[in-house]
């Protein structure tokens, strides 16, 4: 290859590393309302302190190698271009050989000693006010028990056990209100990412961790496992619903609330008990007082089933009750061999379940 398309080629990755960059800046989306939902994810585009934080770091490394990028890759390009071989070149003769520069040696020892030390202490700094956090405001506790493949949700001061959506005021800078988060196992590892909200963090049984976020902008923010945790891993999806605090108020005051039992749906209800859904699901106020599965006891206020691999709608509740193994094969949920008729009451009684 000739120098001149060496030069291009280089050239053409810088702008495009560039392009890279202003694509993932912030600002670039922002939600206006709590159900616009964030559909990229992006480590750029924080909301809240520990987000901002992790954000400024990254920021911060990504400048200091691209300038040792800059810096190493334009002395090379400059010595592969200025002293490339010439046809007046003598061939028969060494060029000078050059040992023992204390100049040169200090040039390529000091500096890379200084970067990393400068890095690893803003590394430190940044793990320290994400470890150790100083809340401003008073907390809302929410623990987070990560169940293959679901999440189970629990908001102790206020009693509710809610699954998968998890809803969250907004932090106003008047009003801080972080949420303290502990995170525990029901079975194997799993890990919890909402990249706008905070980097990640393991669930492993028999240890609880602690974490947290802050957000400080309305809408829906979608999260993964991040950790290998069985068959369906990929489909143990998040999202955290940041609403205004008065909304998060009437959504914890209606989950506060028993079941929905509307008479006519009384057939639907029986089912689901003599099917022994119960004794895995928990449906409050009724005989279901299961905990294997997610709380069902307002599952007309979630957007999504199966932990978000399909939206809540009765075509898909239909192909769930028929058989879970469909839409999320390797789900703990066996298929519970239901007549059509029982299907469609049992999705008569859970629709009613607001
Ligand atoms: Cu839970 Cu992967």
């Amino acid at each position: 290859m000739t120098s001149s398309k060496v030069l291009t080629r280089t050239l053409f990755l810088i702008c495009q590393l560039f392009l890279l960059l202003a694509a993932a800046s912030p600002g670039s989306v922002r939600a206006q309302g709590s159900d616009e939902i964030r559909a990229v994810q992006n480590i750029f585009a924080p909301v809240g302190p520990p987000a901002e934080t992790l954000q400024q770091v990254a920021v911060l490394t990504l400048l200091v190698c691209l300038g040792i990028f800059l810096a190493v890759g334009g002395l090379l390009l400059y010595a592969v271009v200025h002293y490339r071989r010439r046809s007046t070149d003598d061939d028969t003769t060494e060029p000078p050989q050059v040992y023992g520069s204390a100049a040169i040696e200090l040039a390529w020892t000091v500096p890379p000693i200084l970067i990393v030390v400068v890095l690893a202490l803003a590394t430190a700094r940044t793990v320290g006010e994400i470890q150790q956090p100083k809340f401003n405001g008073d907390p809302l506790e929410l623990r987070i028990v990560g169940h293959r493949f679901w999440w189970e949700l629990q908001y102790p001061k206020y009693k509710i056990i809610a699954a998968n959506e998890i809803h969250v005021p907004v932090s106003y800078l008047s009003t801080p209100r972080p949420i303290e988060m502990t995170l525990a196992s029901a079975d194997v590892a799993h890990g919890f990412w909402v990249p706008e909200l905070n980097g990640k963090e393991w669930l492993v049984p028999d240890h609880d961790s602690k974490w947290w976020i802050q957000p400080t902008s309305l809408g829906t923010y979608l999260g993964n496992c991040t950790v290998l945790c069985g068959l369906q891993h990929a489909n143990m999806l998040i999202r955290v619903v940041v609403e205004s605090p008065e909304d998060f108020e009437k959504w914890a005051a209606r989950q506060q609330q028993p079941a929905n039992s509307d008479p006519k749906t009384e057939e639907g209800r029986k089912a689901f008990e003599a099917n022994s859904c119960g004794s895995c699901h928990r449906i409050g106020g009724t005989g279901a007082g299961g905990i294997f599965g997610p709380d069902l006891t307002h599952f007309m206020t979630r957007q999504t089933l199966g932990a978000g691999v399909a939206p809540n709608d009765e075509a898909n509740l239909k192909a769930w009750l028929r058989n879970p193994q469909d839409l999320k094969p390797g789900c703990q949920m066996p298929d519970m061999k239901l007549s059509p008729i029982q299907v469609n009451q049992i999705m008569a009684y859970l629709r009613t379940l607001n």
